[in-house]
């Protein structure tokens, strides 16, 4: 029987309990930590194994160890003994209500460290819950029942956390006591896993026979299993070296996550030191700027400390004032990482709505935040056969290789050497979920080769020659709204006026500098984004742009309006219900959408997301296109 506990019992839900953690950890404070996932499905005895774990190391507690005999005495299939699965698949069904990302995190410890292990569904409809568990992961349980050796799924958790930088990995060939802990089985079994390893590069795993059920190799090395040499698998984790330790060999970063400053004679740069080890006296770069200073002090907590390493949050000050915010990193000034804005990249699509490739998103690398898009694919890989598709976008659970740009410079280095550095999430601008899990490769040459050229006449003087403010007048609405009737009757007053003006017109533009895009979402993307940078530099021109475009998605609108100085971009929604657009149906287009012969039609089968907040309406019911472009021109004032 287990002792009785000396805290609340940790998993009394499925998720890792902020409290829960604190209390526990503080008890285990000077041990290790070793982050592990364990893949393979429940068939496999995966949730037998964790369940082993726990009970071995008495993190069940006395009334859910009673609950349990109780169970398995009742539902068990396995007699009198304990039925571990029943703990861990309890809390299965507790999860699975309304929870997207399942992914379970239990606490054990033994004498010498103390794990979390991240417990995921192996379907592959699960890929995101193992690339969440398996992101922060130093080791990979990968479990084979030996009645049925490596299967596709061994293939995709290995292919997986191979990926995501898992580089120990346990080959935990489990049930051998229902094969009579057959050696030759179990040889067969890690040669054929040897071959896939070696043709996916996974350098070295650990291969042991277990029973979960039984304990064979689990705590102590089993009677059952002579000819097998190695250790048993907790005297494996308590072992295998850390990632952490590792990387406290690496050059030193730090991605600066605030910059702590209580008073006028304490400045710090508080962050997680991500590789290296750091000591006052040593010369640090401040990244992307540069700018080189020498380390001062360090501080942990309110302690002045000598040494600090991968894996430990500590404030670091310096001996010059240089500047340094949220989101520089501090690196070892004679090796520092780059800086780029043009990367290749492994995606991980974790959102119902697919990736719409030229879409901005947020891009979070480290203590970074960027604008990103992300190109069309170069190949989607099957993540059962590793083979690589073409493919135009990227599904949920779907995993890929695109260049991705960001808006400015970040620091990043590859994944593969630094994970902090190199994994990143992006974000939707609009809904703030999290839409894909990236791991950048390297930077693209390109973006190290284009330089911004000075020019001495900048849109200032544009401007002030033109005698006018430059604007992009942007008009949004069904097609058939009236948009460019509108647009063209705006001009036509701005002329009167004596404005420097150009129209870009959605159907006209569609034969010239866009006539290679169609009407996909991405095409609609790749649309706007080409008319605003043509808007933008007529602006920088000194020009009143006036653009007469569905643009039918909000994201896109904003991402122009962001590329413009404040207040220069005037959104006009030509609100026009689709009803009366579809009645006016002046090109005939809506009439054959809805007889199927076009596809893709805004307000048909595609979606118009009218704006949120407009700068200007015009309601083209109840105005006529003079009276609207009136409103238009009293509402712009002066325009001066
Ligand atoms: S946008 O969505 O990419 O902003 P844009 O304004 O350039 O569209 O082009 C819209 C014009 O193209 C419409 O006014 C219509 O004349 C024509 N058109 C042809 N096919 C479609 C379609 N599937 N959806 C919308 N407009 C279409």
């Amino acid at each position: 029987m287990a002792d009785a506990p000396t805290t609340e019992p940790v998993y009394k839900t499925d998720a890792l309990i902020a409290e829960d953690i604190d209390s526990y950890l503080a008890q285990h404070q000077d041990k290790t930590m070793l982050r592990f996932i364990t893949c393979g499905s429940v068939d496999d005895g995966k949730s037998t194994l964790i369940g082993r774990l726990l009970y071995d190391s008495k993190m069940i507690f006395e009334d859910q160890l009673a609950a349990l005999e109780n169970d398995s005495k009742r539902v068990g299939t396995q007699g009198q003994e304990i039925d571990f699965a029943l703990l861990v698949d309890g809390l299965a069904a507790e999860r699975e209500q309304g929870i997207t990302i399942d992914v379970a995190y239990r606490f054990f410890a033994t004498e010498k460290r103390k794990f979390i292990v991240a417990d995921c569904p192996g379907h592959e409809q699960y890929t995101r819950n193992m690339v969440t568990g398996a992101s922060t992961a130093d080791l990979a349980v990968i479990l084979i029942d030996a009645r049925k050796g490596v299967l596709v799924q061994t293939r995709r958790h290995s292919f997986l956390c191979h990926q995501l930088g898992i580089r120990n990995i346990v080959l935990a060939v489990n049930k051998m006591d229902l094969i009579d802990y057959d050696q030759s089985t179990y040889d067969a079994i890690v040669a054929d896993y040897q071959a896939f390893a070696d043709e996916i590069g996974i350098e070295s795993f650990t291969a042991m026979p277990i029973s979960g059920f039984k304990g064979d190799n689990i705590t102590a090395n089993s009677e059952n299993t002579p000819w097998y040499e190695g250790p048993p698998l907790v005297a494996h984790l308590e072992t295998v070296e850390l990632a952490s330790t590792q990387s406290a060999e690496k050059p030193f970063r730090m991605p600066v996550q605030w910059v702590n400053r209580p008073n006028l004679d304490f400045r710090g740069f508080s962050g997680l030191i991500a590789t290296g080890t750091i000591r006052p006296g040593d010369p640090v770069r401040v990244l992307p700027s540069g700018k080189t200073s020498t380390v001062s002090k360090l501080v942990l907590y309110d302690q002045d400390i000598e040494e600090a390493q991968a894996g430990q949050s500590i404030t670091i000050c310096l001996e010059d004032e240089i500047d340094c915010s949220r989101g520089n990193v501090l690196a070892a000034a004679d090796d520092p990482p780059e800086a780029s804005d043009q990367f290749e990249a492994t995606i991980v699509w974790l959102d119902d709505d697919a990736m719409l490739p030229g879409r901005g998103y947020w891009l979070k690398l480290a203590s970074q935040t960027v604008s990103a898009t992300v190109a069309e694919p170069k190949y989607e890989i099957n993540v059962n056969t590793m083979d690589h598709l073409a493919a135009k976008t990227l599904e949920l659970n779907s995993i890929g290789v695109a260049e991705v740009t960001t808006d400015k410079p970040i620091v990043f280095e590859a994944y593969a050497e630094n994970k902090s550095l190199g994994g990143f999430i992006l974000v939707d601008k609009l809904t703030n979920r999290t839409v894909g899990a990236g791991m950048l490769h390297f930077s693209l040459r390109r973006a190290q080769n284009v330089h911004w050229q000075p020019t001495s006449i900048g849109r200032e003087d544009h401007a002030n020659l033109k005698n006018q403010t430059p604007r992009v007048l942007w008009f949004t609405g069904l097609s058939g709204s009236g948009k460019s009737t509108i647009a063209n009757e705006v001009e036509k007053a701005l002329n009167l006026m004596n404005r420097h003006t150009f129209l870009l017109d959605g159907d006209n533009i569609r034969h010239g500098l866009n006539k290679d895009l169609g009407f996909t979402d991405a095409d609609r993307i790749e649309n706007i984004r080409r008319i605003g940078e043509v808007a933008k530099l007529m602006a920088d021109a000194g020009l009143i742009v006036l653009t007469a475009f569905i643009s039918p998605f909000r994201a896109e609108r904003q991402m122009v309006r962001d590329m413009l100085p404040e207040g220069e971009f005037v959104e006009i929604f030509v609100d026009t219900p689709l009803e009366v657009a579809e009645e006016r149906d002046v090109k005939g287009l809506y009439k054959k959408a809805r007889e199927g012969k076009l596809k893709n039609f805004t307000g048909i089968d595609s979606p118009y997301e009218a704006p949120e907040k407009p700068d200007i309406t015009v309601n083209t019911v109840e105005m006529s296109p003079q009276e609207a472009a009136q409103h238009i021109v009293r509402s712009l004032g002066a325009l001066k």
